[in-house]
């Protein structure tokens, strides 16, 4: 196994005060990098203070975006820190970055590299309703050149950040969602499931639009014919129809989330119908107007589950059944969050203690 070299920093900061706390905006004392090159792999792994480190103006991520990330959280319990699901992190985080023609990571090492940091800053894990230690570990391409080829250099980092909700300070409200029908997230044959910087780079101006129109979120169509769903804003999306559950299957274009997948799973054993499908949008809406679709929720690491309270399609406002939290959504967000706070049984061993 590796050796972590520990450099250890004279100021401690001050925590944060959780009740105000801006998602992301707050980082732990310590950060963890690595380096590698095709002579020694992944090599000079270190838990250091967190803050600036240095790149060269032409490293290939400045210019190319050979880049991918990772978001996790822990979690304390009984003063202990405990992960969900980091395995499932990891895998993705090497799918991504073999899509992106990145050097792979040993995902044990990665995982043991993560919970060594974590050993070192628990007590930076709030402990609040809705609050956690998100966990951003990432990949970038660092050759110094501007040729267009991939990388023979790339860093590893984890970056630990205090939070309380993606919207609200932790608690679930509702959002507002407006379908985008100009802009696409992804293309088929494209990044849409890689973890890539780009999507998100490529995202923002709908955001912006979205925003300004009032809303908190957009909903993606799928690239092509702009008809199907896919995702919405920085999450996966389902919908309650007649009591079963829908999602979009995934397709090459929508990010496998690993809240999407646990969603599933814990849906199928509580006895829910789950379809995985190709969705129409005309579905959605005719669902809407007919009252049988009842809640629209997001779902995502940073957000967890996150109601939908009005959508706007092509202009036409649609409110979703009362426009508060579902029941099926709470029932989702009670046993996601009891299971990673440790006040519900972890029957499906999601649960990695630190
Ligand atoms: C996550 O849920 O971890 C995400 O990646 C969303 C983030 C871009 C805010």
């Amino acid at each position: 196994m590796m050796e972590i070299k520990f450099i250890e920093r004279k100021d401690l900061k001050e925590k944060p005060d959780m009740s105000t706390v801006k998602f992301g905006s707050q980082f732990t004392d310590y950060m963890l990098t690595a380096s590698y090159d095709e002579a020694n792999g992944w090599h000079d792994w270190r838990i250091e203070p967190y803050g600036p480190i240095q790149i060269a103006p032409t490293a290939v991520v400045l210019h190319y975006a050979q880049t991918v990330f990772e978001g996790l959280k822990a979690y304390s319990v009984d003063g202990e820190a405990v992960l969900f699901r980091p395995d499932q992190n990891f895998a993705r985080l090497n799918r991504s970055l073999e899509r992106m023609s990145m050097a792979k990571i040993d995902e044990v090492e990665a995982l043991t590299a993560l919970k060594e940091l974590l050993k070192i800053e628990k007590d930076w894990i709030p402990t609040g309703e809705g609050q956690s230690l998100y966990i951003r570990p990432f990949v970038f391409g660092d050759d110094h050149t501007l040729g267009v080829h991939p990388s023979d250099t790339y860093k590893f980092m984890i970056l630990l950040s205090p939070v309380g909700g993606l919207f609200s300070a932790g608690t679930m409200g509702t959002t507002k969602i407006y379908v985008e029908d100009k802009f696409v997230r992804a293309v088929r044959g494209g990044v849409g499931e890689a973890k890539t910087g780009g999507n998100y780079a490529a995202s923002m101006k709908a955001q912006e639009v979205a925003e300004g129109l009032g809303y908190d979120q957009v909903l993606w169509l799928d690239g092509v014919e702009q008809k199907y769903l896919e995702e919405v804003g920085a999450m996966n999306i389902f919908f309650v129809k007649d009591g079963e559950l829908y999602t979009p299957e995934l397709n090459g274009s929508i990010l496998p989330g690993v809240t999407r997948m646990s969603i599933i799973e814990f849906a199928k054993d509580a006895g829910y119908k789950v379809h995985e499908a190709r969705i129409p949008l005309t579905d959605l809406e005719a669902g809407l107007k007919d009252g049988s679709v009842t809640e629209v929720f997001g779902a995502g690491t940073a957000a967890v589950v996150a109601p939908v309270g009005e959508l706007n399609i092509h202009g036409n406002k649609y409110v979703v059944g009362d426009g508060n939290v579902g029941p099926v959504a709470q029932e989702i967000y009670t046993t996601l969050t009891g299971i990673q706070n440790g006040k519900v049984e972890d029957k499906f061993n999601w649960i990695v203690k630190v």
